[in-house]
């Protein structure tokens, strides 16, 4: 009855060649986010971006999934509609963040541990309550000097496999992020290495927790050199070293692999989520689609500004935006679609 629960939710996220939507910043990354483009950092301006992006015309052609932080889940338009019922009419199903963040891992200098274990099966109850039917956990692993170690990455899978064992519990999909950050100066073979321990890490765990691999999606990052590398790998190559390294470490029975963009421009994130579908789907046995949050909503809040006046350029670049991605998703994307 859950399995199926779960079989249905996956399926209608990403019927139609379309995928998710991540609008779940935490209120200290929305800051960062609205300082950069000079927008106040008051709980109006953030419910206004919330019912831009949520009523943007057309958002569910390309859009089959959103997720809400905990703050947007209980937001509500200024006609006094729940952001996730809007999103529900319109055909978008609603996810929520429930992890309460990565803190630095105690004894372990420069390293993360994501928590939020603690009341978790009552937080997704309410959640479900208010139309949640997905669920997502981010944990982060730095590349750097003797960094990450072992006993990063298993703390982290651990607390991954326990969240997903009570998202399915509770009739909820979760979404598996472990996210190998793209900053440092590692190489794209660094990134390959690291991405491969922790893939592999996390599904030992996943089996030792007895998760259903068919209810989950799995959120990783695509393998790309370290920002400060200095060294630009090529589309194709980063589109290969991506599926090799997936097809190595991650269960035929994962349904649905859907990418985060972890710091790339749209651009570059369309391109990657192109190559990967156009060169390889044949031999993928996942969905490979995009839970993109920066590469799917910047220029969106970059034209916005915080402005009414700007209200509607805003919407029809994230709608743009949405719509490239979801090309990419079935590899029918071109760098002339932009602009
Ligand atoms: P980015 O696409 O901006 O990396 O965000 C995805 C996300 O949800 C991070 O948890």
């Amino acid at each position: 009855m859950k399995k199926q629960q779960l079989k249905e939710t996956i399926e209608q996220i990403f019927a139609n060649g379309k995928g998710i939507l991540a609008m779940d910043e935490s209120t200290p990354t929305c800051d960062k986010r609205f300082a950069a483009v000079g927008i106040p950092l008051t709980v109006e301006m953030r419910q206004k971006y919330r019912e831009l992006i949520v009523t943007t015309p057309g958002l569910n052609e390309s859009i089959g999934g959103a997720i809400l932080s905990n703050e947007t889940i209980r937001e509500q338009t200024k006609e006094g509609v729940p952001m996730a019922n809007v999103l529900m009419k319109a055909g978008i199903i609603p996810g929520i963040k429930v992890d309460m963040g990565a803190k630095p891992l105690a004894g372990f200098p420069n390293e993360k541990i994501t928590e939020g274990l603690d009341g978790l099966r009552e937080r997704l109850s309410e959640y479900k309550t208010m139309g949640a039917r997905f669920a997502k956990w981010r944990a982060v692993i730095t590349i750097g000097d003797n960094i990450p170690t072992t006993a990063c990455i298993k703390a982290n899978a651990y607390a991954l496999a326990r969240y997903a064992a009570l998202c399915q519990e509770a009739g909820i999909v979760p979404i598996v992020e472990p996210e190998v950050l793209m900053t440092g100066n590692h190489s794209m073979q660094g990134c390959y290495d690291v991405t491969e321990q922790v893939l592999k890490t996390l599904f030992f765990h996943l089996y030792q927790y007895r998760i259903d691999l068919e209810g989950i999606i799995l959120k990783p990052n695509m393998v790309i050199g370290g920002t400060e590398s200095g060294v630009g790998n090529s589309i194709d190559e980063v589109a290969e070293a991506t599926v090799n390294c997936l097809l190595a470490s991650v269960p035929a029975a994962v349904p649905a692999i859907a990418f985060l963009s972890g710091g790339q421009s749209p651009q570059e994130a369309s391109e990657h989520l192109n190559a990967i579908n156009k060169n390889f789907k044949a031999h993928l046995p996942w969905i490979v689609a995009f839970s993109f949050a920066r590469a799917i909503q910047q220029p969106c809040l970059d034209a916005w500004k915080g402005k009414d006046s700007n209200l509607e350029v805003a919407q029809k670049l994230l709608y743009n935006r949405a719509k490239l991605s979801a090309a990419a998703r079935r590899g029918e994307y071109k760098p002339e679609m932009e602009g």
